[in-house]
């Protein structure tokens, strides 16, 4: 199971890479906005600071845009993999970014036919997105664990990334139907790795460590 970081913070990122937590990074516009700084300059920093495949999205909506517009982005750096958005026009440049051997990584995705699309336009990541599923009351595992089978089923390279997570359920059932990547704000590493009862529990035990050298030091 691969970790990429959904995020452009470029403090978050180095904080978690530092654990070993990171396999790669995704953002989108919204994630840029909020950096205030250059698209090129921040996509630049994250590729310096991240091994794996760093997720850079295009904003135009005609295939020559995107097409334009990845083929610069990819220019970048080595490991530049270029978001899609899910149109037909998104599909035309997939097909023709895939025969050039750019990455791509088609996003929004909220069904099972814009999955086999973007699959079959030669897509290297699909990105089903779980949190914006559910927050109209349908099933965003669903959806992952539907994709998954397909990509087995017919053998398809295409890796799943499991996008708009919100909390752990989301990553933990992401997991347990079989996603090959999760793409996790950096806002909820912290709670992955804390539990109540750990923190009862260490605190418990270094209760009775003082309580037994101070036994020790009375005899
Ligand atoms: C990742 O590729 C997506 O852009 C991101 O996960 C969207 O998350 P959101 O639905 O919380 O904005």
């Amino acid at each position: 199971m691969k970790f990429f970081l959904d995020t452009a913070n470029v403090e978050e990122i180095k904080r978690v890479n530092e654990l070993g937590l990171v396999d790669g990074v995704t953002t989108n516009p919204t994630l840029i906005g909020r950096e205030g700084k250059p698209f090129e300059e921040v996509i630049k920093e994250i590729t310096g600071i991240v091994d794996g495949p760093v997720s850079a999205e295009v904003v135009g909506l005609k295939a020559e845009e995107m097409i334009k517009e990845a083929r610069e982005i990819a220019m970048w750096a080595e490991n530049i993999v270029v978001k899609i958005p899910m149109t037909e026009e998104g599909l035309k440049a997939v097909k023709v970014l895939a025969g050039e051997g750019i990455k791509t990584n088609v996003t929004l995705i909220f069904t099972v036919a814009q999955g086999l699309m973007a699959t079959k336009a030669g897509a290297s990541y699909i990105s089903p997105f779980i949190g914006r599923l559910d927050d109209i009351s349908a099933d965003g595992i669903k959806l992952v664990a539907d994709l998954r089978k397909l990509l087995d089923t017919y053998d398809y390279d295409t890796e799943i990334i499991a996008a708009s997570i919100r909390n752990i359920n989301h990553l933990e059932d992401s997991v347990a139907v079989g996603a090959h990547i999760a793409t996790i704000p950096g806002s909820l590493f912290p709670a992955l790795w804390s539990h109540p009862l750990t923190d009862k529990g260490i605190q418990a035990f270094l209760d009775d460590w003082k309580a037994y050298e101070d036994k020790l030091e009375d005899k």
